[in-house]
């Protein structure tokens, strides 16, 4: 009698548990579907782009220029983690890099080659103010000649005022830890916006601020490797603020009306790797709200929050973001699948599944991805760049058809009459992929770097015959 009773009672509590748990999978799975095109059926040469629309490369002063020995990513280089091995791989150091400083002329001749009228690349601080408010007339005479080069071969300047990079005297101060620091920042930004604003219509303010601080505040894969998940919040919210606040100082200035100004955003979509498994969903949902969702929220709203269970519980206010946008610019690469595991040092990691096609960063080949990513940043309303988009192969086996897949998606979100303005492949060239070093090779030219001599690779060439379709 007793057990049948006990018998009873399992049986009822596990059928609960097993309606809640699917009941819980099943709004999951209808409310965010497992969006994947069969491409065989999908000719991607089928391609619409208006004739407006901007075709550009990008890269970033660390990665490419050479020689940038004072700031945080100098002295992260030359650091070691806890168990003395090199924080970059293979124990790299960005050193002469891709040396654009000495050889933009050529670059910029690459840039013909390939067809594209606009260049993204960012303004290096430590260079411009490489001590506390000494600024450095030899490094604003160069971006000038940079400059008036790109103008002089019809290509337009982008300018992005902080991509990843700030002066060590900046970072010793605290850097973006502190509010109190914001106005550095703002300082900086006045000073390139008066010396460039004639000559350059569209600005990023900041890159990619939730990587900034999920590699360098939650992980320590970027400098200064904190690991401590309220300080990422408190990094964040002053981030976000920092854009706010350069946003409407660089408005207020001359050219400020004439210019365009944004914010670059990456989407990085966290997906579940096991559909039935309520944990694997959950955590998904946590990482798309906290990198994704609420920055754009904020952006949209001046409300948001940072919330990661049992880690974190922040809000973020600021009324003046709203508004803070003449564009968004999206980074897209891919996303990652996700599997939680009952483990409070490693709740989740990430899984590569066997039936994608994989990048040598570890993740998959998504076009999908970037429409599903055009659609949601669309939500803010404003036009949309998308400033950095494309893959490392160093076999060069796979790039032709990323870049075929990747355009496509784009063109059908322009004929689902998205207001996407332009389109910037990262990279024109080889360069140093931060804590990666150089064993990726995102370049559409090749950079052989012991003589620094410049190839195209062959995977390159659906780029150029893309622009030259759809190029007046
Ligand atoms: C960054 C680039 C980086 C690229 C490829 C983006 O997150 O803005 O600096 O090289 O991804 O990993």
């Amino acid at each position: 009698m007793f057990n049948h009773q006990f018998l009873s009672k399992i049986i009822i509590v596990f059928s609960i548990f097993l309606v809640c748990w699917f009941s819980t999978v099943l709004y999951f799975v209808i409310s965010y579907p497992n969006i994947e095109w069969n491409w065989d059926e999908i000719d991607v040469d089928d391609l619409e782009f208006p004739k407006s629309f901007i075709w550009g490369t990008a890269t970033a002063a660390h990665q490419v220029e050479g020689n940038n020995t004072n700031n945080n990513w100098y002295e992260w280089e030359l650091s070691y983690d806890e168990n003395n091995v090199s924080r970059i791989y293979n124990g790299d150091r960005s050193g002469l890099a891709s040396d654009h400083w000495n050889r933009y002329p050529e670059d910029i001749k690459l840039m013909k080659n390939l067809g594209v009228n606009h260049y993204r690349f960012s303004i290096e601080w430590s260079r411009i103010e490489p001590q506390k408010g000494i600024i450095n007339q030899e490094a604003i005479h160069h971006y000038h000649e940079l400059i008036n080069a790109l103008i002089n071969s019809d290509i337009t300047p982008v300018i992005t005022l902080h991509h990843f990079t700030h002066p060590i005297w900046f970072e010793e101060l605290g850097a973006f830890e502190k509010e109190d620091n914001i106005k550095y920042f703002v300082k900086f930004s006045e000073i390139v916006f008066s010396e460039f604003s004639s000559d350059v219509p569209i600005w990023c303010t900041i890159n990619e601020p939730a990587v900034f601080v999920s590699e360098g505040y939650f992980n320590d894969i970027f400098p200064p490797g904190a690991k401590n998940p309220q300080l990422s919040s408190i990094v964040m919210k002053n981030l976000l603020n920092a854009h706010v606040e350069v946003y409407r100082h660089l408005k207020a200035m001359p050219n400020g009306e004439l210019v365009k100004i944004g914010l670059v955003k990456s989407i990085f979509h966290f997906d579940p790797y096991r559909h039935w498994h309520v944990l694997d969903w959950f955590l998904s949902r946590v990482l798309d709200n906290v990198f994704t969702n609420e920055p754009l929220k904020f952006l949209k709203t001046g409300q948001s929050s940072f919330y990661m269970p049992g880690l974190v519980n922040d809000e973020i206010s600021n009324k003046d973001a709203v508004g803070s946008l003449d564009f968004i610019g999206l980074n897209y690469y891919s996303r990652m699948h996700v599997q939680g595991q009952l483990n409070q040092h490693e709740p989740f990691i990430f899984k590569t599944r066997l039936r994608d096609i994989q990048t040598d960063m570890g993740y998959p080949m998504y076009a999908e991805g970037l429409h599903r990513a055009l659609h949601t940043i669309s939500e803010l309303e404003v036009p949309i760049y998308i400033t950095e988009n494309g893959l490392a192969d160093r076999s060069d086996e796979i790039r032709p058809l990323f870049i075929k897949r990747y355009l496509y998606a784009v063109s059908q979100a322009l004929k689902d009459s998205l207001d996407i303005r332009g389109y910037f492949y990262w990279s024109l060239m080889d360069n140093f992929e931060w804590a990666k070093g150089y064993d990726m090779k995102f370049g559409l030219y090749e950079v052989d770097f012991k003589t620094q001599e410049r190839k195209l690779r062959q995977g390159s060439k659906p780029f150029i015959d893309i622009i030259s379709r759809f190029s007046e």
